[in-house]
């Protein structure tokens, strides 16, 4: 992503590469949840980079997590002439009017990373949500043996994502699909009882909700020193709280495994230092580089289906999806979604910092490039 942005500048600077005369005067916006979780933050800067490479102009704005300001913000874009809206969504189930209007101004919606609940969302770029969980369940399994446990049993509590956030449910289902078997025989057990969605979701992702609810669950059926064995999080903000909650208020002494998702500064710092077990690390540079050229392809009046794929010159693996997602009941949204991978402390040097996503330091601690 690097060596194509660089050879982009480069060949702008000696002006053999004029600016695309499809870009040109064309303009993206684009709406991203929040500042306060830290992937956005990557997210925003990697698609305004992107588009702002390709001669694009590219107003970014941030919601705050505040449903009605994303509104308002989307609309403000609208108004200022954008030609295309790439929007990760707050609420998925809160935009229909918003929507009603990009679609009357035939404005052309991306929905990128979290589906917006509306036919007028054209196509849907993300990673492959379900998978996220299904690599958090088979890691737990793995690292546990579970399949050769015999008559051992293992702990294990549930921290999900946002309700309000399309992928949280897929992150769940995806995990829990595979531990599933393991808690039906007996080698998994829920000691709290709570493995339904909406008990164990964390509003907005929050760091803070999910410490509340682990210090909870801790004082309420693992302070007699019941052994917690794992803590199943659906990505690192929840993982943050609960290894914090862990960390405070956990009266056992071994070390609980901990799953998470992102590859969020703080919880690869944790994962050096063996607080947190896992993160499913999903590259959103080369979301951004998907979206681009998904754009540019809709802008230009392109075919879009997997074509785009073949013709691209990506070096990640990208699926054409017709049938997993859908804007309203019935009608599928056409996405393309991409491949994320395990990360632990044995592998940070080879799918984090060798990519270029992170530096690490001499203490090895890893710091985003973006
Ligand atoms: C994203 C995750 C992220 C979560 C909270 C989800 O929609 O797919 O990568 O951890 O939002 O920001």
């Amino acid at each position: 992503m690097k060596k194509r942005l660089l050879v982009v500048a480069a060949l702008m600077a000696v002006g053999v590469m004029a600016v695309p005369a499809s870009a040109e005067g064309e303009k993206i916006g684009i709406a991203m949840p929040t500042q306060s979780l830290e992937r956005w933050n990557r997210d925003g800067s990697y698609l305004k980079e992107q588009f702002e490479a390709a001669g694009y102009e590219a107003e970014l704005v941030y919601s705050d997590n505040e449903v009605d300001q994303q509104v308002n913000d989307i609309q403000n874009l609208i108004s200022d002439g954008v030609n295309m809206l790439v929007i990760s969504a707050i609420d998925g189930e809160a935009l229909n009017t918003v929507m009603d209007e990009a679609a009357e101004a035939g404005i052309p919606v991306i929905a990128y990373d979290r589906l917006i609940m509306h036919d007028a969302v054209s196509y849907y770029v993300s990673f492959d949500n379900y998978t996220v969980g299904t690599l958090q369940g088979q890691f737990v399994v793995d690292t546990l043996d579970l399949d050769n446990a015999g008559d051992a049993t293992y702990n294990i509590e549930f921290t999900a994502g946002d309700p309000a956030d399309n992928n949280a449910g897929y992150f769940f289902n995806g995990a829990f699909d595979v531990l599933k078997p393991y808690i039906d025989a007996g080698t998994l057990v829920v000691v709290s009882g709570q493995t339904d969605f909406d008990t164990v979701a964390t509003a907005q992702w929050d760091t803070q909700t999910a410490l509340e609810r682990m210090q909870n669950i801790l004082a309420s059926y693992y302070a007699d020193g019941t052994q917690l064995d794992v803590a199943l999080c659906s990505n690192d903000s929840t993982a943050l709280g609960v290894t914090q909650a862990i960390e405070s208020d956990y009266a056992g002494s071994n070390s609980v495994l901990i799953t998470g998702q992102d590859g969020d500064e703080a919880n690869l710092a944790n994962i050096v230092d063996g607080k947190q077990t896992m993160t499913v690390y999903k590259a959103v540079a080369n979301e951004a580089v998907v979206t681009l050229d998904l754009a540019e392809a809709i802008l230009n009046g392109d075919t879009v289906d997997e074509s785009l794929i073949e013709a691209s010159a990506w070096d990640f693996d990208c699926a054409y999806d017709t049938e997993s997602y859908e804007t309203s009941e019935g009608n599928k949204c056409p996405s393309f979604l991409l491949v994320p991978t395990v990360v632990t402390a044995n592998n940070l040097q080879e799918a984090l910092v060798d990519p270029g996503y992170y530096t690490m330091d001499d203490d090895g601690y890893l710091h985003p490039t973006a």
